[in-house]
């Protein structure tokens, strides 16, 4: 990195990209939103945009993006009301990832404790045993698409770490609910029309939705009296959280408590795909490959690893971090002002939109040479200190940043690192990994992973 921030002049230049009458640039975004996007950058890093008679204010430079994550961050909201939040209520409640106000704050400070550097060391070994448990059963030589094998890896993890031992037995239950929750977030993907229809309109995909979540809230709800009844101390989230209270001595409900554990079940959802798209990168660069393979052979010799191991093994954080920077699977992050405001001096009125994405601000070549390859020597400490703070911002920022951002850092190096001293994933020639995420939140590849597996 050779580049210094420049600062956008001051207040920014306002773009307004023509758009279609009536529809504005729906349109275009809904066609592909990763150029459209892009696209929208070339006019400036402010720019007006128009869905329908909605104004969107895209966001594009380090500054501004601070200023609407921290310094002007209390004259936002992180969720829009719309159809398509309405229709997950069931599975996420009124957990943290769409609350709002003093509620989620209450509920963030509830929640922030159990994700404390003395509880990942826990999580930490957790994960990289039931990982361990699964590995030995990987058949070598056979060719498989590798993302849901991972998604049932980190469904059991995060099972063992929210419920513990007991929730194993339940795996099937969740599996059906995310999977069921994904199926209908793709059909609404490809139609939106079917925003338009009542959230409990009973499509046979709609009842296996609404089923599965009912299935799951029967066993949460008695884990959860259980859990009063006794508390066994087993130090898994449940446990934890049912011990905390506010600074009036409330502590949580049923029902919060069965959200905010759905809001982190549904959050660790994400990284297979962290997984997915690694493999993909280091699989195209076997240079950067086999020094990953000397630092796993010489710092863990086939041993587990544990937290500690974390600073002796920085070319795998650095590989993640990377993955993240060309992948952020929240790709965009969006806020809605709920009064006046100003942003470098531009003012957006209440109940209008901002939005910013990690797709173009990650790739934008005035904070990352050569932003398109993957260089994960690029976090080494020296270069990565020139990297302006809001130009990489895969987990979001401000007070509402992701409360899993460390242990997803923590599980992605440990379990990258363990699975990879021992098998060689290799990616089958002529598949293309082109991202193309439709309104949803997350960077998924498209078609999964298709690899042989092969013994180091
Ligand atoms: C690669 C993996 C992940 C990515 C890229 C990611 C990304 C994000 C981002 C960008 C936000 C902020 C959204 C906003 O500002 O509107 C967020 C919030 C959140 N994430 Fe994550 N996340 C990841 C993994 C996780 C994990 C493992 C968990 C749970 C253990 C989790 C739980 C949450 C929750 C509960 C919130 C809401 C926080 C709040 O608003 O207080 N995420 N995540």
């Amino acid at each position: 990195m050779t580049t210094t921030l420049q600062p956008p002049p001051s207040p920014p230049t306002l773009a307004e990209p023509r758009g279609y009458p009536v529809i504005g640039h729906a349109l275009d975004y809904r066609l592909n939103p990763l150029s459209f996007y892009s696209h929208c950058a070339e006019y400036g890093d402010f720019v007006r945009l128009r869905f329908g008679p909605h104004p969107v204010y895209f966001l594009n430079h380090p500054d501004l993006i601070k200023e609407v994550f921290v310094t002007k961050g209390s004259s936002f909201l992180a969720r829009a009301e719309g159809r398509e939040s309405r229709f997950f209520d069931p599975l996420f409640g009124h957990g943290l990832a769409v609350s709002e106000g003093t509620f989620w704050r209450r509920q963030r400070r509830l929640m922030q404790p159990i994700f404390q550097r003395s509880h990942l060391a826990d999580y930490g070994g957790w994960a990289v045993a039931q990982m361990r448990a699964q590995l030995d059963t990987w058949p070598v030589g056979d060719v498989t698409d590798i993302r849901p094998v991972m998604a049932r890896c980190a469904r059991r993890i995060i099972t063992k770490i929210v419920f513990g031992e007991a929730g194993l037995a339940h795996l099937d239950s969740l599996e059906a609910v995310l999977n069921a929750a994904l199926k209908e977030y793709d059909n609404r993907d490809r139609n939106w029309l079917l925003y338009l229809m009542p959230e409990h309109f009973p499509t046979p995909s709609n009842r296996r939705y609404h089923e599965a979540v009912e299935a799951m809230n029967q066993w949460i709800y008695a884990a959860i009296a259980a859990g009063r009844e006794h508390n066994p101390d087993r130090g898994d989230m449940l446990c934890q959280l049912l011990k905390v209270q506010d600074d009036t001595g409330v502590g949580m409900g049923d029902r919060e408590l069965r959200d905010e554990l759905v809001n982190v079940i549904v959050g660790h959802d994400t990284l297979p795909d962290v997984f997915c798209w690694a493999w993909w990168q280091i699989a195209h660069y076997p240079d950067w490959e086999d020094r990953l393979v000397e630092e796993w052979q010489t710092v863990l010799g086939g041993r587990s690893p544990s937290m500690e191991d974390i600073p002796r093994l920085p070319l795998t954080e650095w590989t993640v971090k990377e993955t993240l920077r060309l992948y952020p699977l929240a790709w965009v992050t969006g806020r809605v002002a709920t009064q006046d405001c100003a942003i470098a001096g531009q003012p957006i009125h209440a109940g209008e939109n901002v939005v910013m994405c990690q797709w173009v601000t990650h790739r934008d070549s005035r904070w990352f040479d050569h932003p398109n390859s993957f260089n994960p020597q690029r976090w080494a400490p020296d270069a990565a200190q020139r990297i302006p703070t809001h130009a990489y911002y895969p987990f979001g920022g401000g007070p509402r940043a992701c409360i899993g951002q460390g242990l997803t850092m923590l599980e992605a190096v440990l379990l990258l690192a363990d699975i990879g001293q021992r098998f060689k994933l290799r990616p089958l020639p002529g598949q293309t990994m082109v991202p193309h995420p439709g309104p949803s939140f997350s960077l998924r590849p498209p078609h999964g992973l298709q690899v042989q597996i092969l013994a180091r």
